[in-house]
């Protein structure tokens, strides 16, 4: 079964505890935390005091997807009771191995993500290390993109290699994902996938979530 991680990025800031309801309910299985520093990405989310305003507000865990430059310097910042994973960008990171290792050693599960022109070979030597990878579908930095083609032969690729070396990373996938494109991805190989404008521009946020859980 599809894990769902809805994007906050496209939520009501205003109501934002009201909005991680509303996916609880539905059975979202994780709150993907689209952080943004204006540098990594041509835009400014938002930082970890948000994403800890939510704490005793949901039972659900964290997905943080860090699009920053230096991550090293804020990874302890967004480790909490309930983060789950912490990804970072294979581009942003220099000494990746070393980035990985320190957020494993926080005892938080480690993601690795690459950009639409970034190919999978580059993260060959890092993959048994990783707990998830995350193939983005869309230029990061903004919510309601059109999701990329090209990201199906890279999340099949990337399961291929899964399976030929027998190795148990999470294949995620992050950019404009639809109940219309969903199938499609999930046939590529794709375990988890976030949804933003799709989830939170919904009329009915619950029900959104319930469509989707149904792949
Ligand atoms: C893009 C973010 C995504 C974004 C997804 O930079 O990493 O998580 O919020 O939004 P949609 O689903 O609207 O493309
Ligand atoms: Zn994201």
């Amino acid at each position: 079964m599809l894990k769902l991680a809805p994007s906050i990025l496209s939520a009501d800031f205003g109501h934002l505890a009201e909005d991680v309801k509303k996916i609880e309910e539905g059975g979202a299985d994780y709150i993907h935390v689209d952080v943004m520093d204006g540098h990594f990405v041509p835009n400014i989310s938002f930082g970890a005091p948000v994403m800890k305003c939510l704490n005793g507000k949901t039972k659900l865990p964290y997905d943080v997807h860090l699009m920053i430059e230096n991550p090293d310097k804020y990874i302890d910042d967004f480790i909490t009771p309930k983060t789950e994973y912490i990804t970072v960008h294979q581009e942003a990171c220099v000494h990746l191995h070393r980035t990985v290792q320190n957020i494993k050693s926080k005892g938080v599960k480690a993601g690795v993500s690459i950009n639409p022109a970034t190919p999978v070979s580059t993260l060959e030597c890092i993959l048994p290390d990783v707990n998830l990878v995350l193939i983005m579908s869309v230029n990061p930095g903004f919510g309601g993109q059109k999701f990329i083609p090209g990201a199906l032969e890279k999340v099949r690729e990337l399961a291929e290699i899964k399976g030929a070396k027998n190795l148990d990373f999470v294949i995620e996938i992050d950019g404009g994902i639809t109940l219309e494109n969903i199938e499609e991805v999930m046939d590529a190989g794709v375990e988890m996938a976030v949804a933003g404008s799709a989830v939170f521009g919904a009329e009915d946020v619950t029900e959104r979530v319930r469509e989707f859980k149904k792949f």
